[in-house]
């Protein structure tokens, strides 16, 4: 077992504990519903995956995953870099220490305060992901009189299986199809300020199968060969995407970043060989967040209803929409855990819910704890991808819950909780107008 793997055992269920630090003492000081993040372990899986592929491969974190600017900085820690999509995360990404020339910018409709946003922070590449968008980058830039250098997106004519959410192979609002790329002739002398000079491809999201990323990876670089070839483009940059993903459900397993690097390094060897001074990325966002994050929750009521036990806690699926059930219509459980420090009990199947006013506002479904009681606290674990930002937290005006990182045995909070004023604030009330006077006599309302 790998140190990476030995730690990731330390934050796993039925442990009281995260870096020696009680959850319990956490509840308190910042109180629940919370999220908790463990640095360490964020900084040794980007470290633990950079080391396991080839040392070409330069590794972007992906923070739609999850934006916290402390999140991002304990990956850059372990030498993550930044792939990014909104004007936000771009500022997240410059104000973590990100340098420009670590930062690519992608998105299926980047507005031009974004497109100018890249141009005047110097980032290395802009994805682009249609031809219009292509038009935008070369207007922009010509206005600045400078060059930017562009990858392009390509949507895949093939989409290979083992990913549970697929982007290539399909109509999508993502880059533009690999067949009109290759008819599109040169792109050379097209554009003086757009700078094509390489490509993106990303296949699918939560891959965990080692031979699916092999597959995919031999797949992207020919492309991006046949791709030089069709346009005449430099290839300064070749961006292989990722997908790589945790198990979440009964039944999925590890993947292990040194069997991908096994299967993968090879391919990278020859085309790093064939292409010296390519730039190679890989984006990932859920492998390198995922593990190290428990959405914290604490019980208010436990009752039964028609045979079922339910828990009831103070957070719900309005911060973690993902334990609704990605993509399926069969509610599956993510990895849960009594966090608080007591006997527990045999387990038995208890429902989690939180405090919203539907159904399906269930966080676990018949899930094995051991017996349930007001005041326990229940850790969702593998959580720390699209976690709040991925939900709709704004449901029933809960807000978003407070963030904690815990760093080198201490913890520190990475973000406030939302409190009533937050949500009131941007609200204008504005007085409903006066009724007409014959509708108030009549009784008849408009
Ligand atoms: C283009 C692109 N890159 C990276 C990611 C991050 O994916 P993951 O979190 O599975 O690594 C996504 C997620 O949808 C994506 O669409």
């Amino acid at each position: 077992m790998s140190a990476q793997d030995t730690r990731i055992q330390d934050t796993s269920a039925q442990d009281t504990r995260i870096q020696g630090i009680a959850w319990e003492e956490l509840a308190e000081r910042f109180g629940t519903p919370l999220y908790v993040y463990d640095g360490d372990l964020l900084t040794a899986t980007a470290e633990g995956l950079r080391k396991a592929l080839h040392p070409a491969l330069e590794i972007f974190y992906s923070l739609k995953a999850n934006p916290n600017v402390s999140v991002f900085a304990a990956l850059r820690a372990g030498g993550a870099r930044a792939e990014v999509s909104s004007l936000v995360e771009l500022r997240t990404a410059l104000a973590a220490g990100a340098p420009p020339e670590d930062i690519i910018f992608l998105g299926p409709g980047k507005s031009e305060a974004e497109l100018a946003a890249c141009l005047d922070a110097g980032v290395h590449a802009v994805v682009c992901e249609s031809f219009d968008e292509l038009d935008d980058i070369e207007r922009l830039a010509a206005a600045r009189g400078r060059r930017q250098r562009v990858l392009l997106r390509v949507n895949p004519a093939l989409a290979i299986s083992g990913s549970r959410l697929t982007m290539g192979g399909k109509p999508r609002q993502f880059g533009i199809d690999e067949e009109r790329v290759l008819a599109a002739g040169d792109l050379t002398a097209r554009y003086a300020h757009a700078d094509v000079a390489g490509v993106h491809v990303y296949m699918g999201t939560r891959i965990l199968d080692a031979e699916v990323v092999e597959k995919n990876t031999r797949y992207i670089l020919d492309l991006a060969d046949r791709v030089a070839r069709a346009t005449g483009i430099r290839l300064d940059t070749v961006d292989i995407g990722g997908g790589l993903g945790v198990p979440y459900f009964d039944g999925e397993r590890e993947l292990d970043p040194v069997d991908v690097g096994d299967r993968i390094n090879p391919l990278l060897d020859a085309f790093a060989a064939a292409h010296p001074g390519t730039r190679l990325i890989m984006e990932s966002g859920r492998f390198l967040a995922g593990r190290a994050g428990v959405y914290v929750i604490r019980v208010r009521y436990a009752k039964e209803s028609m045979g079922e036990r339910f828990a009831i806690a103070d957070g719900g699926t309005h911060h973690h929409m993902a334990a609704v059930g990605i993509g399926s219509f069969v509610k599956r459980n993510f990895p849960a855990a009594l966090l608080s420090e007591r006997d527990a009990g045999p387990p038995e199947p208890w429902n989690v819910t939180g405090p919203l006013c539907t159904p399906n506002d269930s966080v676990l479904k018949q899930a094995p704890l051991p017996p349930l009681r007001p005041g326990d606290l229940v850790g969702i674990l593998n959580s720390g991808a699209y976690g709040p930002s991925a939900s709709p937290g704004l449901f029933l005006s809960h807000g978003f819950p407070a963030e904690v990182l815990v760093s080198g045995g201490r913890a520190h909070l990475v973000r406030s909780r939302d409190e009533p004023d937050d949500l009131l604030r941007p609200q204008r009330l504005i007085a409903p107008a006066e009724p007409p006077t014959e509708f108030l006599e009549s009784g008849r309302h408009p």
